[in-house]
């Protein structure tokens, strides 16, 4: 239906052919994200620029596809939950409808792998507003597939364990503008699974909040140094070097652009894109135990031995008894930084059932406040689902951003000490 002027009323199209790159992240992830990403392409070795991205809600980036900052995302960036190319999309909330829509679109699709065969699987994102269970819509998806290589004449293998492309589908976009979409995972699933933990602590973060609560932090590795005084598993120690090196989470080999067309052309190998920073971080725990963890996780992200051990360094020690002196003797080279920051996940009480020391924990949030007033200049960045905590910590964020870890509803907070 059309309007006139400036009332125009665009109908939605049904059923379009879609290129966009779209990187989804944790809820409010889309700043940090963008400015990763732009980082990364700046270093990467292409000479190309990232354009302004397309925000849809508040944890999804849509950029105009080029398979050179493709590549870069899929490979480097830490930020984002899972990182997909739009193939098409249908407003179809229905099977049937969304079946007849789609085989059109994917039939003339030349982006889908050519060959003999495909082994593939599909998953499904946030679909609740689809008229269907999950399990139907994943189906769907499967059949128009299916046909569409059949129409090929190439064999459709499903195969949900060693696929060599997975194909995603999800509901997107705004309230007055829901559509299906269908594309093709090429960041290698859940990006938070980096392949290098083998040890988790009791309560573990996600390595993309880790990469994040980083970001968010504006740690500058080259003049700061960084502190996680509760490291546990040390997931933010291992997501800090890795970003101040810009060192990869994928391998081309390893991801379903391998066997896409549009990357044929673009390296096979990673190199780090900030090559020669040596960070100075300090991963502590009050829990001797935690600490053959996080040696064994360090060891597994290729973060020890000679290379790193002035980099790199590991302590028990009780953050409340922490002081600069203490950080100088640990890191030398930071008596020549500036001041540098602390980024950490403290126990939130959650987990530990309710009773369990909820005073306590009071009490250890205000002396690890009290022991932070001991660095004036640096800053602190910490994720903390207690609706206490900030009271407790005696110091006011200077941004305080809503966020979940793992079902957990909390929020990144950064203090100036
Ligand atoms: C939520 S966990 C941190 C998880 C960690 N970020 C990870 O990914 O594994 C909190 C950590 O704080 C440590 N902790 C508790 N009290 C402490 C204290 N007073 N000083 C230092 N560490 C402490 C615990 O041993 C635990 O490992």
């Amino acid at each position: 239906m059309y309007g006139s002027g400036s009332d125009i009323i665009r109908p939605v199209p049904r059923n379009v052919q879609e290129t966009h790159l779209r990187l989804t992240g944790s809820g409010g992830a889309n700043r940090v994200m963008e400015a990763e990403f732009k980082r990364l392409v700046m270093r990467s070795p292409f000479e190309v620029q990232v354009d302004k991205p397309k925000r849809e809600g508040e944890s999804t980036l849509l950029y105009p596809f080029d398979a050179r900052t493709a590549w870069v995302a899929a490979c480097y960036h830490r930020t984002s939950s899972r990182i997909s190319w739009d193939l098409c999309s249908s407003s179809a909330v229905r099977l049937e409808p969304l079946f007849a829509d789609l085989v059109p679109l994917l039939m003339a699709d030349d982006r889908i792998p050519s060959g003999e065969r495909l082994r593939f699987s599909v998953e499904v994102g946030s679909a609740s507003d689809f008229e269907a269970a999950p399990l139907q819509l994943r189906g769907v998806v499967k059949n128009a597939i299916v046909e569409v290589l059949a129409s090929r004449a190439m064999t459709a293998e499903l195969d949900a364990d060693t696929p060599e492309v997975v194909f995603v589908v999800r509901r997107v976009g705004t309230p007055e503008a829901r559509r299906t979409v269908v594309g093709i995972d090429i960041g290698g699933g859940a990006r938070h699974r980096r392949g290098a933990r083998v040890a988790m602590g009791p309560a573990p973060f996600r390595e993309t909040m880790a990469a994040q609560l980083i970001m968010l932090s504006r740690w500058d590795a080259r003049t700061e140094p960084l502190i996680d005084p509760m490291a546990g598993g040390g997931t933010i120690p291992i997501e800090a070097a890795g970003l101040a090196a810009g060192a990869a989470i994928r391998r081309p080999v390893d991801l379903p652009i391998s066997r896409l067309d549009a990357f044929q052309d673009l390296p096979i190998r990673t190199p780090d894109l900030f090559p020669g920073t040596v960070p100075r971080i300090l991963a502590l725990d009050a829990d001797p135990e935690r600490i053959p963890a996080m040696v064994g996780n360090l060891r597994a992200a290729g973060l020890t031995g000679t290379a790193h051990e002035n980099s790199i360094v590991i302590a028990t020690q009780d953050v409340r008894s922490l002081t600069p002196d203490y950080v100088h003797r640990m890191l030398p080279a930071s008596r020549d930084m500036q001041p540098g920051v602390f980024c950490f996940n403290p126990p939130y009480g959650v987990r530990l059932g309710a009773d369990q020391g909820a005073k306590k924990l009071l009490t250890l949030y205000s002396e690890m406040g009290r022991a932070f007033s001991r660095f004036s200049g640096w800053r602190a960045a910490c994720f903390v689902a207690n609706p206490h905590f900030i009271e407790a910590f005696g110091h006011t964020p200077a941004m305080t951003k809503p966020a979940t870890n793992a079902e957990l509803r909390g929020a990144f907070l950064v203090f100036d000490l």
